[in-house]
């Protein structure tokens, strides 16, 4: 296993492969326990979860299969997403939250991050909720999840509390935050900037990227890994995974935990021997010319 220290305080010793709890909800106390027990046997210590995964299910179930001791791993959770809107309020943060710990059975969460932007936030409000959280000990840090650099500068204006991370999708079927920076000022599709830098912002502040559904393509619409609309990808992550020693999966993860930005890939599978093979991507480390290779197999152009 690789590891990353979140938001470099030197306070969490993250897993750079962290295992997303979104899919588990449908899966029973018993198959949840291999899941978990599975991903700590890799050396994964890291858990992503949000108050609405499954409805609170992927909480509840998570709290009634783990039985290692608490202080051997980090619980993430997020909050701000509601039915029909989004909701940064002082009482729904502390409110989430508080029922997210309910839900998992523990004291506190190691981190809280607020899952997408509510353009009606208030950030007095935020760091007043976040500040409340910090001194029960309910929430150790604090974090964003979909947010830009301008977003983040905004909140953490009026937030005691460094902002540690902040989760967006990113994949080798996701690059944006990586095509923009790569094609500046070009006229080309790749060149047009949708996130506002938020890579670079990131790494200058210290804030740790999470990978979310690293292996997917669009919005939810299927993984690439096997599918026929990347055959060029599948050729070239079977190539380099036959000259690792490692399969196409592992391949594409390490792709991420090569960027120097030591982004954390949050995978999100819930079939242990996938995990057991996604975990294999830390004992790899692909070339400059393999992840370049990577990137333009999967459409893009290197001016
Ligand atoms: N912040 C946000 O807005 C946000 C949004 C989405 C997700 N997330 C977080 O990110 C985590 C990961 O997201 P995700 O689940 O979409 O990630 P993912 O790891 O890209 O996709 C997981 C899905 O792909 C399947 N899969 C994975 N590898 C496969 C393989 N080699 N062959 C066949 N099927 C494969 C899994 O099936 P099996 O389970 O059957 O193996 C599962 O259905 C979530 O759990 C959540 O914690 C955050």
């Amino acid at each position: 296993m690789k590891f990353t220290d979140l938001g470099k305080l030197g306070k969490i010793n993250a897993s750079s492969l962290a295992l997303g709890c979104m899919r588990i909800s449908g899966k029973d106390k018993k198959e949840v326990e291999t899941i978990i027990g599975t991903a700590l046997d890799c050396g994964i210590n890291f858990f992503d979860h949000a108050d609405i995964y499954g409805g609170g299910k992927s909480e509840e179930i998570f709290g009634a299969a783990f039985s290692a001791p608490r202080d051997s791993v980090y619980i993430q959770s997020k909050c701000g997403i509601r039915p029909g809107f989004f909701d940064f309020s002082k009482e729904h943060i502390i409110a989430s939250a508080e029922a997210s710990l309910k839900r998992l059975g523990t004291d506190y969460l190691d981190v809280l991050l607020l899952h997408r932007p509510d353009t009606l936030m208030e950030p007095e409000e935020v760091a007043e909720a976040f500040t409340t959280l910090e001194k029960s000990g309910k929430v150790r840090f604090f974090g964003v999840s979909n947010q830009n650099p301008y977003q983040m500068a905004l909140l953490q204006k009026y937030l005691p509390q460094k902002i540690v991370a902040n989760q967006l999708q990113f994949g080798l079927a996701h690059t944006g935050m990586i095509d923009c920076g790569l094609t500046v000022n070009m006229k080309h599709e790749n060149g047009i900037n949708r996130d506002g830098s938020v890579l670079e912002y990131c790494r200058l502040n210290d804030i740790t990227i999470q990978a979310w559904s690293p292996v997917m393509y669009g919005f939810f619409e299927g993984i690439f890994i096997g599918s026929d609309k990347y055959p060029e990808l599948n050729k070239e992550l079977e190539r380099i995974g036959e000259i690792k020693g490692v399969s196409p999966s592992a391949v594409a993860i390490a792709w991420i935990l090569r960027h120097p930005a030591n982004i954390q890939a949050i995978i999100g599978t819930t079939t242990p021997s996938r995990i057991k093979d996604y975990a294999t991507a830390c004992d790899i480390t692909l070339t400059r010319e393999e992840w370049y290779s990577l990137y333009r197999a999967a459409g893009n152009i290197l001016p």
